[in-house]
């Protein structure tokens, strides 16, 4: 098993049981990511972990495929769906880079603190562009290590190593932006709530 995939899998009870460190700006992105949507909308999450998140959007849209690396985090995120008895989110355990689907098949896709843990961004940036449709949203929630904890980059890997952390990428929020644009998005929404935070961007895809 990758060793992201075993990380998270040891963590995941514990994960699903932490409180949201900054439940007003969790809020505030609901918020604003709901403003982008419609009930015919389908929608992908990427990294979705214990659910919560595609869960609490489920009444806005018309379907959320949910996905995640950790077979139990899709464990806890199906146990959510049982409870409630939701029927319009699936979860599926995959990686991005194995996830395949028809090109320009959905209307926004959502990526809340997974891109600085993947390997490559860039790749799983153009991923999502190309299963974007013209005009689709493409919203993210992302921990810019690299504007104010370089050191971060040299911690990372010993941190890796012992296995206390998963893979961790540092970047800036510009290199973020950089990555978006490049790819062939706009930046519609950007907003850090605090300077230690994640930034969080809504960008689209050009109709
Ligand atoms: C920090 S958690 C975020 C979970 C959720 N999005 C949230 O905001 O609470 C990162 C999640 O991404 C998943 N993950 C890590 N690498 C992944 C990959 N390459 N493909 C899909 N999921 C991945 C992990 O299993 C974990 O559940």
């Amino acid at each position: 098993m990758d060793q992201s995939a075993k990380f998270w899998n040891r963590i995941a009870v514990r994960y699903s049981r932490q409180p949201i460190a900054d439940e007003a700006a969790y809020q505030k992105k609901l918020e604003v990511t709901r403003g982008h949507f419609r009930p015919d909308m389908q929608v992908l999450e990427i990294g979705c972990g214990t659910g919560s998140t595609a869960i609490a959007h489920a009444p806005y849209v018309k379907h959320i495929h949910a996905i995640d690396i950790s077979s139990k985090m899709i464990e806890i995120a199906q146990g959510k769906t049982r409870e409630g008895r939701i029927e319009n989110v699936t979860f599926e355990r995959t990686a991005i880079d194995g996830f395949s689907v028809p090109d320009h098949c959905f209307d926004a896709v959502l990526a809340l603190s997974i891109l600085h843990l993947l390997d490559d961004r860039d790749d799983g940036i153009a991923k999502v562009h190309k299963m974007l449709k013209p005009g689709g949203i493409f919203v993210t929630s992302t921990a810019c290590l690299g504007d104010t904890m370089k050191f971060f980059k040299v911690v990372a890997p010993i941190g890796r190593f012992l296995g206390v952390i998963p893979l961790v990428r540092v970047f800036t929020t510009k290199e973020l932006k950089d990555s978006l644009t490049n790819a062939g998005f706009q930046i519609d929404h950007e907003w850090r709530p605090k300077r230690n935070e994640a930034v969080f961007i809504v960008a689209r895809k050009a109709a």
